[in-house]
């Protein structure tokens, strides 16, 4: 899949989010190495608390159905701005893919490139309870 539409499969999901609170709706689209590609919206709750970002829903989508090789992640927002992950998806991201491609992609069409890493510094992980 192109980046393009890896992005555009992120947008499609707009459609799906379910954000009647905040009224921001954010897509992903999360791609395995082996190109299988996961798809995620925010879906929110009246108690707010359990709400649940749209990067972790393809996350747990792909964890659930026994994929955890992840490549590239698709962010997509109805905004001129890039919209970015949140620091607990950040980390969510972090436990199965640190070399991450990222993704964002704004109502205009345009595509920003990160990584994870740059992302996430000094990040916490699994090596640390090793000590
Ligand atoms: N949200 C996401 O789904 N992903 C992001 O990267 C940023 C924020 C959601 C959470 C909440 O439903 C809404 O956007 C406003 O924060």
């Amino acid at each position: 899949m192109t980046k393009e539409e890896l992005c555009r499969a992120a947008w499609a999901m707009l459609d799906r989010a379910y954000a009647p609170y905040s009224h921001f709706r954010v897509g992903a689209a999360l791609e395995c190495r082996d190109g299988t590609v996961f798809t995620g919206c925010n879906i929110e709750n009246a108690a707010y608390s359990p709400s649940i970002c749209a990067e972790r829903v393809a996350v747990s989508k792909a964890v659930s159905e026994g994929h955890r090789d992840f490549a590239r992640i698709a962010i997509a927002a109805d905004t001129d701005r890039f919209t970015s992950p949140c620091g607990v998806c950040r980390q969510v991201l972090w436990e199965f893919a640190p070399d991450l491609e990222v993704l964002l992609y704004n109502r205009r069409g345009k595509i920003q490139e990160l990584t994870l890493r740059q992302l996430l510094p000094y990040s916490f992980d699994s090596t640390a309870l090793e000590e």
